[in-house]
């Protein structure tokens, strides 16, 4: 409901510019009629918008109406029923262009303070000179005043958004306290990323992973010129046990091409996390780098490349991390879910498998699949909003854990489709039963995973889908009060981002490094707040902690710990975690298209200080 009235309000700001526009050059009462009636409809359907929520509509509330209305208001008590004087009729057009700027380009975040102050600054200036020429304007020079303003603020635009050629991330100047007492920032810095290390004991479990090119060929003949780790797609599974301490030798052997490695979802120390420019220098051609962490949580995680990782993920630098409980028994497997792109077109796949793959099983072995999404879904071409999504079908299961995180009180599921956003994990738990069970990624009814003896069982995609805010008995929660909160405001609009024009997506109408740095100081109970307003979902994924989802769109749900949480168009979620890990950490939407335009902030401790710099001019191209 919300979203397509809000659509609506952005396609009819354009007809009311229009229709203002043709009015005002002549004044007619049809056309005039007509634009009062729009003006009703955008009233109305900001209204209908109204309940969804105040952070949905405040930009028009405050903004976009206002400008439309003062105008229409005007032409209403002084120009009918003659149409004289004209300058009403004309200043509408003007409050029109105004509105439709507000609703669709700019989609200004709170505070308005500003945008109130220009916006009226030029809808009165306009009106009072419009006034004194009492509406009698000739087109000409009007159209020529717009085209120079209007070409010199795009020139402007689209120089201000190249992205500098060094970014200091102790430079940033836009803080964010979130509430909470202000310290002296992390320029006068006590504590250097590089020094929050993993523990130096011998390792238990120690990796070489080597990054090098390779024509990888999928089940189906299809093949990838993809960029690997040790020459598998995805690369090889780190499996260790709790507890373990982990050590991981990084080799590039790519030709041209810097690496690191993240793992996504493990909350290692900063100085392990493997943020090319922010952790450390992306690993050059012919270098090495060595992680060590010690794998505290149980739990399916994974590891992906953190420098151009929307072109190096996509391309197949990512591989599975399990760190396995004491207890672990049966099969227990990672499921990564990827869309390959291969000149045979684009195959979906689990692992490098595009074809339905069949795995034997005896009855009675209990299973975990690890199902991990590792797609940005705006590489495998669905709508930009829609989650990928899994069935799992032949028998009743548990979705025994999330994001690496087991849930509490999970009660078995029949007949659902598991919608999941990329980053995140799903473990699926059953009992092997005597007859065959099948995954499935709706994005391609034919193949899958098969497990056990017999025919496929059918796919069926006319199901429900699964939703972790109602399932289970939730986890408790710990926070009992917060010290810091963060409101961070999603959507996405017409903008420049480092010298070209597209629709990214946006925090707080901002792109990186323009957004905030939210700053925490460490045992800080941090609540945030995320609104998507925009079109898009959005994976949010925080670095280095765990948060815990209290409610959605207001109403408390089941809690889950999450650390990859998809957000769709018209929802808001309230999460809150622990600042307990030091550091300088990146918070990003994970559909990597949408950090790789911007789409990025981090969350900086007090006095950490990062010596590592993006930009141009640097190795450091983190997303
Ligand atoms: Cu999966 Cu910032 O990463
Ligand atoms: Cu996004």
């Amino acid at each position: 409901m919300w979203e397509i009235a809000t659509n609506f309000t952005e396609v009819l700001g354009a007809v009311l510019a229009l229709l203002w526009g043709l009015a005002a050059r002549r004044p007619g009462r049809v056309l005039v009629g007509l634009g009062l009636v729009a003006v009703v409809v955008q009233v109305v359907l900001v209204g209908l918008t109204w309940p969804t929520g105040w952070d949905y509509v405040s930009n028009r509330v405050v903004l976009a109406l206002p400008l439309m209305l003062a105008p229409a208001v005007a032409v209403v008590v002084v120009s009918l029923p003659r149409l004289e004087p004209r300058w009403p009729i004309h200043a509408a057009a003007v409050g029109a262009l105004l509105d439709f700027y507000v609703v669709f380009v700019d989609r200004p975040a709170p505070p308005y303070t500003v945008n109130v102050i220009v916006l009226w600054a030029i809808l009165l200036g306009a009106t009072g000179l419009l006034w004194w020429r009492q509406g009698r304007i000739r087109a000409l020079p009007v159209l020529a005043v717009v085209v120079v303003v209007l070409g010199g603020a795009v020139f402007y635009l689209q120089r201000a958004s190249v992205l500098p050629d060094r970014v200091d991330m102790a430079s940033m100047t836009d803080l964010d306290w979130g509430g909470g007492p202000v310290g002296m920032g992390h320029e006068h810095a006590m504590r250097n990323v590089t020094d929050l290390t993993g523990p130096s004991e011998r390792p238990d479990a120690a990796f070489t992973l080597v990054a090098q090119e390779k024509w990888i060929t999928l089940s189906s003949g299809a093949t990838v010129d993809a960029w690997t780790f040790n020459g598998q797609v995805p690369g090889p599974e780190l499996r260790v046990h709790q507890g373990d301490l982990v050590q991981v030798t990084l080799v590039n052997q790519l030709k041209s091409e810097g690496v690191t490695v993240h793992w996504h979802g493990l909350d290692v120390p900063n100085a392990e996390d493997g943020v090319a420019g922010v952790t450390q220098d992306a690993v050059r051609p012919g270098g090495t780098y060595v992680y060590r962490f010690r794998a505290t949580q149980a739990g399916s995680f994974w590891y992906h490349t953190h420098q151009d990782s929307y072109l190096a993920v996509d391309r197949g630098l990512f591989g599975p991390l399990t760190v396995l409980p004491p207890e672990a028994k049966g099969l227990d497997i990672p499921v990564m879910a990827h869309e390959w792109t291969t000149p045979q077109g684009v195959r979906t796949a689990f692992g490098a498998s595009d074809t339905l793959r069949r795995v034997a099983v005896a009855p009675g072995t209990p299973v975990r699949l690890r199902l991990i999404n590792t797609s940005d879904n705006t590489v495998w071409g669905a709508a930009d909003k829609d989650p990928r999504t899994f069935v799992l079908t032949g028998t009743p299961f548990t979705v025994a854990a999330i994001d690496g995180a087991d849930l509490v009180g999970p009660t078995p599921l029949t007949d659902v489709r598991l919608p999941m956003g990329v980053g995140g994990r799903y473990d699926l738990t059953f009992t092997m039963p005597d007859h065959p069970v099948r995954l499935t990624d709706l994005a391609d009814p034919g193949g899958g995973l098969l497990l056990g003896d017999g025919p496929a069982p059918a796919v069926r995609s006319d199901l429900p889908d699964f939703d972790p805010a109602g399932y289970g008995a939730g986890v408790p929660s710990p926070f009992k009060s917060f010290d810091r909160r963060f409101k961070l405001i999603l959507d996405d609009g017409p903008a420049f981002y480092d010298g070209s024009l597209s629709f990214p997506s946006t925090i707080n109408n901002l792109l990186f490094p323009d957004t905030p740095m939210l700053m925490v100081r460490q045992g800080d109970a941090v609540e945030t707040t995320f609104v998507n307003r925009g079109h898009n979902d959005h994976p949010m994924h925080l670095h280095g902690h765990h948060a815990l989802v209290l409610s959605r769109n207001g109403v408390p749900v089941r809690s889950w710990w999450t650390d990859s949480l998809e957000i769709l168009p018209g929802q808001t979620y309230t999460v809150a975690f622990r600042a307990d890990n030091p550091g300088v950490w990146m918070d990003h939407c994970h559909n990597l298209k949408h950090a790789f335009q911007g789409m990025v902030m981090h969350l900086a401790y007090e006095g950490v200080h990062s010596p590592f710099q993006v930009g141009h001019k640097t190795i450091n191209r983190p997303e």
